[in-house]
């Protein structure tokens, strides 16, 4: 089978090179080892009526990267619109802050047909599509008008939330009706799953039985569960390597023996990092011998700072740590360590392994992989305890991490005081009951068994493929590291 991989974002995976996201980097290894063909977005935007989708390509292990530079008058619409305006703010039960538009939504729609275009170039007889999150919901519809009959399937990466919420955005009815183009839809959790069931059975009035729904346009689409894992052994490796890295090494020095938590997000307010940098706030007042014993490394990378909302958090936060540090700080200890930008994927694994406790606490999370990472990249001689919100997906394998309900403040600063006091037996026992849960359930498995599915209900919908006309190309193969 020949794969074709889409993402809005992608990433040319330069090891000292910053990752936004996780779904960026659990795609990276996949496309790399798989052969597949990963296209998304370059970033860049083009103006005028394109006559062609202009991409460029270059090899990315055993695979490509293609970049499409996508049309300049929607891709505000679209990305910063209807993209994370509506749609991130509802997937994840925040729907007070949806703001919208009509001419965001055909944007939206706009670069989802663009992006389908795009990808007849890379159709062949064999290949199957597989659509990644909730910036392309209406691409296998697009792809299907189109004419494309091969397999397609997608995956979201974020919670889908109850129906109530998702009701809350402009033009829901179509764009689900749209998803059921996919053979297959794939969510991170259970009760991901059973939402979007129960949308589709309550609004649409459509029954789900055996993760199977029947729409008249498309037919069957299947819907199941497939948690994204990373690569354990590997991240492994790459953290107790990391430990020597300067940037690592110099932390280690400047902590003089103090104690660590880090916790390392995108400045998104589905993180929960107000509360729990207030969390921190008072687990130093109540334990005001925690003072100059411990601190916090928040690495809080900037992300899609033109929306309102965004911008807010970005001076909420910074103003609520400068104001932590002035009460608790002392003229040698800054309790915590607030830095703005990303780190290459090497220097995070020596952080997370140098911190004695990780701290993931996101009011809502469709999986979470910095949690895994975190125990990945724990020293087995000495692991580190990791305090997870309930309500991030991660938290339904890590279900021996010390879990917490991101909202309530006195219960997270205890949690945490409890994490730097672990003994040592109970924490390695933890550690090594998650360890095995993600090894079982790493990105080489998830990848196989959204595949496997994918060819499955593909045969299940079609019995025998349909001829096609293939179109060659357009642009040149540029390799970059082959
Ligand atoms: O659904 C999660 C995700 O795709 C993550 O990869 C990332 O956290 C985010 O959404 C995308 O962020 P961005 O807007 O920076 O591409």
């Amino acid at each position: 089978m020949n794969l074709v991989v889409v993402s809005n974002r992608i990433t040319r995976g330069n090891a000292n090179e910053p990752i936004t996201g996780g779904l960026a980097a659990a795609l990276l290894p996949i496309v790399e080892k798989s052969g597949a063909i990963w296209v998304g977005s370059s970033g860049r935007v083009r103006d005028g009526v394109q006559k062609e989708p202009f991409a460029e390509v270059e090899a990315l292990g055993n695979g490509a990267l293609a970049m499409l530079d996508l049309p300049a008058a929607h891709y505000g619409g679209y990305y910063e619109g209807f993209a994370n305006s509506a749609l991130w703010p509802a997937l994840h039960s925040r729907a007070d802050l949806i703001r919208v538009s009509q001419g965001d939504y055909l944007s939206y729609r706009e670069v989802n047909a663009f992006m389908a275009r795009a990808l007849l170039r890379f159709r062949k007889a064999d290949t199957a599509f597989w659509i990644q999150d909730y910036h392309f919901l209406a691409l296998g519809a697009e792809l299907r008008d189109l004419g494309v009959t091969q397999p397609i399937g997608f995956f979201l990466h974020t919670p889908w939330p109850a129906r109530d919420v998702i009701e809350g955005v402009p033009h829901h009815r179509d764009l689900v009706e749209a998803m059921l183009a996919y053979d297959l839809i794939g969510f991170q959790t259970e009760d991901d799953c059973e939402n979007f069931a129960g949308y589709l059975s309550a609004t649409l009035g459509l029954a789900v039985a055996d993760g199977i729904v029947m729409s008249q346009q498309h037919g069957p689409t299947r819907l199941a569960v497939f948690p994204i894992g990373i690569d354990v052994d590997k991240f492994a490796r790459q953290a107790a390597k990391a430990v020597s890295h300067p940037d690592v090494s110099r932390l280690r020095r400047s902590l003089n023996g103090e104690k660590l938590a880090i916790g390392v997000d995108r400045l998104d307010y589905s993180k929960g990092l107000v509360n729990r940098i207030n969390a921190f706030d008072r687990m130093w007042t109540m334990h005001p011998s925690l003072a100059r014993t411990v601190s916090l490394l928040q690495i809080a990378t900037p992300s899609r700072s033109a929306i309102e909302a965004y911008g807010n958090l970005q001076s909420e936060l910074a103003k609520l740590v400068s104001d932590v540090n002035g009460r608790h700080g002392e003229v040698d200890w800054t309790p915590i360590r607030y830095l703005n930008k990303g780190f290459s994927q090497t220097v995070l694994a020596g952080l997370y392994r140098t911190a004695q406790v990780g701290v993931v606490t996101p009011l809502h999370d469709g999986m979470n992989l910095v949690a895994k990472e975190y125990v990945a990249a724990q020293n087995p001689d000495d692991p580190g305890v990791l305090v997870l919100s309930k309500f991030a997906g991660a938290a339904n394998e890590l279900d021996t991490a010390l879990l917490v309900n991101p909202h309530d403040i006195d219960g997270m600063a205890r949690t945490i005081a409890v994490a730097l006091s672990m003994p040592f037996p109970e924490r390695r026992m933890r550690w090594e009951a998650m360890m095995a849960k993600l090894r079982r359930g790493s990105i080489q498995h998830w990848f196989t068994s959204f595949v496997e599915a994918l060819e499955t209900a593909r045969a299940e919908r079609v019995p025998a493929p349909e001829p096609i006309e293939i179109i060659p190309a357009l642009w040149p193969l540029r390799s970059v590291n082959a």
